[in-house]
């Protein structure tokens, strides 16, 4: 008799974790949508380039900003030019060929050569 009821008391907790899980798992799935490699180059940005480059200015050097006619004026005419900037750095803007693995260096040139086409919206 006593067996039973731990039985059904195991089976009682192990159904009750089951719901209690679905709607976590549910929201893993969602936010998951959302990730593709532009997301990557966005989120490297945030981490690695806003704190000189916040919404593609330039707080170091104002004129040099990300925006596209300013990039194009200072010869970046697509996203590998851009990586060979992030990738060498120039002046007080750190080089990231150590730093950065070579998909992620390619994630946010893309990243970057995409806002500057939106102008940073
Ligand atoms: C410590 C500040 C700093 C950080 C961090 C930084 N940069 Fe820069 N960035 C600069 C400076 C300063 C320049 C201008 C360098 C020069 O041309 O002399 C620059 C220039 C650039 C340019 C060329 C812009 C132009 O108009 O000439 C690009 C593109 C760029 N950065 C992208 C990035 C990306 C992408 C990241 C992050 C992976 C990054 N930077 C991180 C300071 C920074």
């Amino acid at each position: 008799m006593k067996k039973v009821k731990i039985f059904a008391l195991l089976a009682f907790v192990f159904m009750l974790s089951l719901t209690l899980i679905s709607p976590v798992m549910g929201q893993k799935k969602s936010t998951k949508k959302s990730s593709g490699s532009a997301n990557v180059g966005a989120k490297i940005f945030k981490t690695e380039c806003t704190t000189c480059h916040a919404g593609g200015k330039n707080v170091v050097e104002a004129e040099k900003t990300l925006e596209l006619a300013t990039l194009k004026k200072f010869g970046f005419n697509g996203p590998e030019d851009i990586k060979k900037r992030i990738s060498e750095g120039a002046g007080v803007m750190p080089a990231y060929k150590d730093s950065l693995k070579p998909a992620e260096i390619d994630a946010v040139a893309n990243y970057v050569w995409a806002q500057a086409q939106k102008g940073w919206k």
